[in-house]
C-alpha cells in the first residue's frame, strides 16, 4: 500500500461524490495524515489556520466514510488502517483499477475528471429515504475559503435547518464572498437533503430553461424534447419539492437584473421570474432554494413583508478576519491593515487584487501605497467598480457625484437645500444606492448621514484626476 494508491482512491471517491476532484488542501491533508503530521504541521505547510484545515478534514472524512459498506467512520487516526481493509476486500477492483465504487462506475486515470459522472443519480424516482444526496456540483467554482464567517454561517444553517426557510437571498458586492459563503454552507448541510443542485446565472438562462434543467434532475430524465406549459413546469417542480428535502442554489442571479433603472427589476423576458421566487416562498413544501446576487429583485423585500418564510442575508464586511488574506499574500505594515482593509470596504476579492499591486508596486509596503492620493486601483478593479457604477440609473449617478463631491457625509436636508431634485427622487435614488451597497449610513446625534463607499470614493476621484 502506497501514498498514490490512498490518493487515486480518496480522489476518486470525493468525486464521486462531490462532481469535483481533490482539492490541494484535500490532497495536503491526506499526505500529511499519511505521514503522521498534525493537523497544525499541515495548516503551517499550507498557510492557513489549524481550524480550517480541521473543517475540511472532517467533511473529508465524512466523504470518504461513504464509500465504506460497513458503516464505519474513517478519521485521521484510522485513515490508513481503513483504507488498507477497504483495500484488501475491493483488491480484484482495485488492482485492474478500473471498476464500480460504491454505486458510482469510475475508471482509474484521476487526471480525466470528465470521465465520471459529473451528477451523482441513482434512480428515476426521487425518494427521501435514500441515504446519499443526489448532488450536482458541476456549474459550482472552486473557491478559497481562510477567513472566518462562521457567524453568517450559523445563520444560515439556522434559516435552513431550524427554521425551514423556502427562499434565503444572499446579496452584497461582488467579490465579498456570496459564492464562498453558499459552497461551504453545502458543504455542512449536503447530507441534511435528498437533492442538491447548484445552477450558475452566468449566461442568464431564461426561467424555461432553468425549470428545465431542475426537473431533468429531480427526474433523472431528460427534458430536451417536451415543450411544458409553465404552469405545469412550476406545479411538477412544487411536487418534487413538496415529495423530497431539496435545495437549490442559483449563483449570481443579478445577471437577470436590469442595468440603468433603479435597483431591482429585471430585464424584459425575465419578469416570469418572480413567478418562481412567489411559488417557492408561498406554496408549503419542504425544500429551500438559495440564491446570490449583488442585488434583490424587488418582490423579495415585498414577499418577506407579508411574513412568507424568506430570509435575506446581506454580506458586509469582513473587517479584522481580513488580515488573514493580507497575512497570506506576505504584505507589510501591519499597523497600516485595518486602513487599507476598511478602504477596500472588507471584500476578499478586492484585497486580494489590491495585495498584487502593492507586492509589485511596493514589494508589499502597505504604508508607502497608501501615501498616493487618490489611490491607484488598478485596471482589474476598475473594472469590477464600472460594472457596479454602470448598472445605476441617471437618477442615482447624479446623487452619488453630489455626496462624493463633500468632504463630509451629508443629510437628507442637505439635498432638499442644495439640490433642485424633487424630495421623492432624492428618496429613490439614496434607498437605490443603499440596497447595492454604494453608501454608508452614519448616525448622527439628530439626523442619518450618507456617505459614498470609500473605495467608490477613491474611483471617482481617480476619474477626476485622470480627466
Ligand atoms: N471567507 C473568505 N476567506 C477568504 N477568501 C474568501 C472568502 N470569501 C471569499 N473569498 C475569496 O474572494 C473571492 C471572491 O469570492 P466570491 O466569488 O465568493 O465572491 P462573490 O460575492 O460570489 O462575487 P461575485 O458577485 O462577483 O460572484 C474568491 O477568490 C474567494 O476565494
Ligand atoms: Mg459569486
Amino acid at each position: 500500500m502506497d501514498f498514490q494508491e490512498l490518493l487515486t482512491w480518496a480522489d476518486q471517491q470525493v468525486l464521486a461524490h462531490t462532481g469535483k476532484p481533490l482539492d490541494d488542501l484535500q490532497k495536503s491533508i491526506l499526505r500529511g495524515t499519511w505521514e503522521r503530521e498534525k493537523y497544525s504541521d499541515i495548516a503551517n505547510s499550507y498557510h492557513c489556520t489549524e481550524v480550517h484545515v480541521k473543517k475540511v478534514a472532517s467533511r473529508l472524512w465524512k466523504t470518504l466514510s461513504h464509500s465504506l459498506d460497513d458503516g464505519e467512520q474513517i478519521k485521521k487516526s484510522n485513515l490508513r488502517a481503513m483504507f488498507d481493509r477497504w483495500r484488501v476486500s475491493n483488491l480484484s477492483v482495485f488492482s485492474r483499477h478500473i471498476g464500480h465504487i460504491g454505486n458510482v462506475s469510475v475508471c482509474g486515470n484521476t487526471s480525466q475528471p470528465s470521465a465520471l459522472p459529473k451528477q451523482e443519480q441513482t434512480n428515476s424516482s426521487p425518494s427521501p429515504n435514500n441515504s446519499k444526496p443526489h448532488i450536482d456540483h458541476s456549474e459550482a467554482p472552486d473557491l478559497e475559503y481562510c477567513c472566518d464567517r462562521s457567524q453568517e454561517l450559523a445563520t444560515l444553517k439556522n434559516l435552513l435547518l431550524e427554521k425551514r426557510t423556502r427562499l434565503i437571498a444572499i446579496s452584497g458586492m461582488s467579490g465579498i464572498g456570496k459564492t464562498a459563503i453558499a459552497l461551504e454552507l453545502l458543504s455542512e448541510i449536503e447530507d441534511k437533503f435528498d437533492y442538491i443542485i447548484w445552477r450558475s446565472f452566468r449566461s442568464a438562462p431564461t426561467l424555461e430553461t432553468t425549470l428545465k434543467s431542475l426537473i431533468q434532475f429531480f427526474s433523472n430524465t431528460p427534458q430536451n424534447g417536451k415543450n411544458q406549459k409553465q404552469e405545469e413546469q412550476l406545479s411538477l417542480l412544487i411536487e418534487y419539492l413538496r415529495n423530497n428535502r431539496c435545495l437549490i442554489i442559483l449563483d449570481d442571479l443579478h445577471q437577470i437584473l436590469e442595468k440603468e433603472k433603479l435597483v431591482g427589476h429585471y430585464q424584459s423576458g425575465y419578469e416570469n421570474y418572480r413567478n418562481l421566487f412567489q411559488t417557492i416562498a408561498e406554496l408549503s413544501h419542504k425544500s429551500c432554494l438559495i440564491f446570490n446576487s449583488w442585488e434583490l429583485p424587488l418582490e423579495i423585500v415585498d414577499l418577506k413583508n407579508k411574513n412568507a418564510p424568506i430570509s435575506c442575508l446581506k454580506l458586509e464586511n469582513l473587517g479584522k478576519t481580513a488580515n488573514k488574506i493580507l497575512e497570506k499574500e506576505g504584505l507589510l505594515d501591519k499597523e497600516k491593515w485595518s486602513e487599507l482593509i476598511h478602504i477596500y470596504g472588507g471584500n476578499p476579492h478586492w484585497l486580494k487584487i489590491a495585495a498584487t499591486g502593492i507586492k509589485d508596486l511596493f514589494e508589499g509596503r502597505v504604508g508607502e501605497y497608501l501615501q498616493y492620493k487618490p489611490l491607484f486601483l488598478g485596471e482589474e478593479l476598475t473594472i469590477i467598480l464600472e460594472q457596479h457604477l454602470s448598472r445605476l440609473s441617471e437618477l442615482e449617478k447624479q446623487i452619488l457625484l453630489q455626496i462624493s463631491s463633500q468632504k463630509e457625509p451629508v443629510s437628507i436636508s442637505w439635498f432638499r437645500e442644495n439640490s433642485e431634485r424633487s424630495d421623492s427622487d432624492i428618496f429613490k435614488a439614496v434607498r437605490s444606492l443603499r440596497k447595492r451597497s454604494l453608501l454608508e449610513k452614519i448616525e448622527d446625534q439628530s439626523s442619518t448621514l450618507f456617505a459614498v463607499k470609500p473605495i467608490f470614493q477613491e474611483y471617482l476621484l481617480e476619474q477626476n484626476f485622470s480627466t
